[in-house]
């Protein structure tokens, strides 16, 4: 067995920063803006994540709540992000949940670029943001640091494409890759149970191509993915790495912050699903797993 070739993937991003701020200004902007529509009538879906083309290449953004979420994937040993966008206001300054982001992406060892935003307000002061994140040792490579400052307006779409530059530019330094010739692994985002279709996910695939009709086993439930959607709730075959897709199919709803992957045959992942339910005493299982 040859291991698959690693390639370049998009970076994974999240979006952090303090109460009104404009993280969610932000991800709308970006995704009314960037996400290619979708062929399902322009009904655009929350699912969580998506992602968007730029010239310079594709960035996926983690669509929840930013500090919740990066923790609990974190108490799970996940590493969802790549880099944070941090988001501060430049007519508020950094605030507690600034600082809190700060050391969460310090903790995970991910870069963080700022969006210094609400540049457009009379009272922005992008100076000051400047001055106020290096006493938290965030400093901006304009003065020696090594972190990108952008400064932004979510509301009115002012250099959003700065942001998604320099976010690509530290894509670049990270050196992001993974396999896509391998069977899938990745990461549940959000899942819930929808009364017509069942169990749905929204999976990032981390690593591998994950295609319809896969064996999954996600948490401690499993199923054969019988539909999959991109964020635009089209139907597609197959999602390589750093993609966000929404699968139908599993037996039951896995927990965010969850790790999936794709299995050869049914038994064996429904073995292991139950086994982590705590429903099935297997050593070998368990040695396995361990
Ligand atoms: P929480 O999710 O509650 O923490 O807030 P948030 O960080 O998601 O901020 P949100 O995007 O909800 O924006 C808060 C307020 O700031 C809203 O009234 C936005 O319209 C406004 N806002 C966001 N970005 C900008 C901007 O660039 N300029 C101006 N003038 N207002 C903005
Ligand atoms: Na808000
Ligand atoms: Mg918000």
């Amino acid at each position: 067995h040859v291991d698959a070739e690693m390639l370049p993937r998009p970076p994974v991003v999240t979006v952090m920063g303090h109460v009104d701020h404009g993280k969610t200004s932000l991800l709308d902007h970006i995704r009314k803006t960037r996400v290619v529509s979708g062929e399902a009538g322009g009904i655009t879906q929350h699912i969580g994540a998506y992602h968007v083309e730029t010239p310079r290449g594709v960035v996926t953004f983690l669509d929840t709540p930013g500090h919740e979420a990066f923790t609990a994937m974190r108490a799970r040993g996940a590493k969802a992000t790549d880099i944070v966008i941090l988001v501060v206001a430049a007519d508020d300054g950094v605030m507690p949940q600034t600082v809190e982001a700060i050391a969460h992406a310090k903790a995970a060892g991910v870069p963080i670029v700022v969006a210094v935003n609400k540049i457009d307000k009379d009272s922005a002061n992008p100076e000051r943001i400047r001055q106020e994140l290096t006493q938290h040792e965030v400093v901006c490579d304009e003065w020696g640091g090594d972190v990108q400052f952008v400064d932004v307006s979510a509301k009115h779409g002012i250099n959003i494409d700065k942001l998604l530059e320099a976010v690509l530019l530290e894509a670049e330094v990270l050196e992001l890759k993974a396999p896509v010739a391998a069977p899938a692994k990745g990461l549940i985002v959000e899942a819930k149970l929808d009364k017509g279709r069942g169990a749905v996910a929204t999976l990032l695939v981390q690593s591998g191509t994950l295609r319809k009709g896969d064996m999954l086993l996600a948490g401690t439930t499993f199923g054969k993915i019988r539909a999959m959607l991109d964020e635009n709730g089209k139907p597609i075959d197959e999602a390589g790495p750093s993609i966000p897709v929404e699968i139908l199919g599993l037996s039951d709803v896995p927990n965010a912050g969850e790790d999936a992957l794709v299995l050869a045959d049914e038994k064996k992942a429904r073995e292991v699903a139950l086994f982590r339910q705590g429903k099935f005493r297997d050593v070998r299982l368990a040695k396995q797993q361990a």
